[in-house]
């Protein structure tokens, strides 16, 4: 079976191929093709795979293209993780919108929006191959704004595109482990929204929700992540646990001045951080394994110092980052692949799930998947405040779609002023007028 990793020459690329090197079952991985449009970083990060391999007998061999359609030729799945305009990009995003006194986060509002209309018609043109190529091949989309990027990708792919995130699951984790459930696995985690925007309504442990005996506890409610970012009386009065990105919706005066206050963005931090690895890896003699699992071991550490400077945020532990995206990927992978039935949390075509958003409209839902693909359940509506939030955010979305299909900045412009955390149309306009500014790859808005 052949996996092509698109942004192959990423700094996470080794968490997956660590977790590929793990799985010996029939039918895995055999051939993992890395596309980059960045020789050297390819280069970096495949001596990185290298030497994971070294001593494991049926490890996947690797090849490495600056060539896409190469790439996608004859792939059975792709992984999408690309990063338009990179870490440098993403630091541009944060410092344009602080600078107006907005959030600049790469996932959520101004930010969110620079990154979405940088990326879309890129992944729109991956899409396209893909379709054209490898039309049997899966796409997991794991390049954010996620629910945004899986959108425009399934204008062209239909259901064979599936968009993950790792936070969904880790917060239904964090929550059944505070609940001493004994199985983590085996809760069923009620949670519905887009990427970065939804809600845990509750956890069934053997048909029982727990989550009422949770949101009746301070102690508890004290002792984890999400409890202590949104605090015990709020998260009462929600009656549910948001997604820690909600943070910046609800605190987001708090938040912004964080960042404003902080020494360095998350974006700029990482942009450092990870161009000292790649010209580390210059050296043709470096230890590239260990250059990168240092590297890595900073990252983990800042994890959320770094990237939610408010009050409460605490340190995440090993567990929650080793279960990130490249689990969700492998999982939704073998499920596929394998025929093996599972239920996962992941970025579909919405159907008739949500009766407020049209069937298109790409949503973060518990789904089963099988060789079929991934079928999103039925889930109890949202509440009124929450289908407010979703549906304005959603709006905003197919906005910048619409921006990036024809090019126009005025819709641009309306994106950004349309978005709740955008509070004025003339903000809107300064944030376009900065953007194309600083992003080459904004040059199409006319
Ligand atoms: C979480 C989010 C991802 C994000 C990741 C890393 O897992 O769900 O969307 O990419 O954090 O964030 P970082 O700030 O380290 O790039
Ligand atoms: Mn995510």
């Amino acid at each position: 079976m052949k996996l092509t990793i698109l942004g192959g020459g990423g700094f996470r690329v080794p968490l997956v191929y660590g977790a590929l090197l793990q799985d010996h079952a029939e039918g895995r991985v055999t051939h993992v093709v890395l596309h980059d449009l960045d020789a050297g970083r390819l280069s970096a990060v495949t001596r990185v795979l290298a030497e994971q391999a070294a001593g494991v007998a049926d490890a996947p061999e690797v090849t490495a293209t600056t060539d896409l359609d190469e790439a996608l030729r004859g792939a059975d799945f792709v992984f999408s993780a690309i990063r338009v305009g990179g870490l440098e990009g993403r630091a541009d995003d944060e410092r344009v919108a602080l600078a107006e006194g907005v959030l600049g986060q790469e996932t959520v509002g101004a930010g969110g929006i620079a990154y979405g209309l940088r990326t879309v018609p890129v992944a729109v043109d991956i899409a396209q191959r893909v379709a054209r190529l490898a039309p049997d091949a899966w796409v997991i989309n794991f390049t954010n704004p996620a629910g945004l990027v899986t959108e425009a990708m399934s204008r062209h792919l239909g259901d064979r595109v599936i968009g993950i995130c790792d936070s969904p699951v880790g917060l239904g984790r964090r929550i059944a482990r505070v609940l001493g459930v004994e199985n983590p696995g085996e809760a069923w985690i009620d949670y519905v929204g887009l990427n970065h925007l939804g809600w845990v309504r509750g956890l069934r442990v053997a048909g029982r929700d727990e989550l009422p005996r949770l949101l009746a506890d301070p102690d508890l409610l004290g002792s984890f992540e999400e409890g202590k970012l949104f605090g015990a009386d709020w998260l009462r009065s929600l009656g549910a646990i948001p997604n820690e990105y909600l943070h910046y919706y609800y605190f987001n005066r708090e938040a912004v001045r964080a960042y404003q206050q902080a020494e360095k963005t998350r974006g700029a931090f990482l942009h450092e951080q990870q161009a000292r690895f790649y010209a580390e890896m210059k050296n043709p003699h470096a230890p590239a394994l260990t250059v990168w699992d240092r590297t890595r071991a900073e990252r983990e550490a800042t994890y959320m110092a770094e990237n939610r400077e408010t009050a409460g945020a605490g340190e995440r532990d090993e567990d929650d980052l080793s279960g990130g995206y490249e689990k969700v990927a492998l999982a939704l992978m073998r499920a596929i692949a394998r025929d093996e039935r599972t239920t996962l949390i992941l970025n579909v075509r919405n159907r008739r799930t949500l009766s407020v958003l049209d069937t298109e409209a790409v949503i973060e839902v518990p789904c089963l998947v099988d060789a079929n693909g991934a079928h999103p359940v039925t889930v109890d509506p949202l509440p009124d405040h929450a289908t407010g939030l979703v549906c304005a955010v959603k709006a905003v979305e197919r906005e910048v779609l619409a921006a990036a299909g024809s090019g126009s900045r005025a819709t641009a412009v309306k994106a950004f002023a349309l978005h709740p955390l955008v509070d004025s149309v003339n903000v809107a306009r300064r944030l376009v007028e900065g953007y194309t500014d600083v992003h080459p790859g904004l040059a199409y808005l006319r």
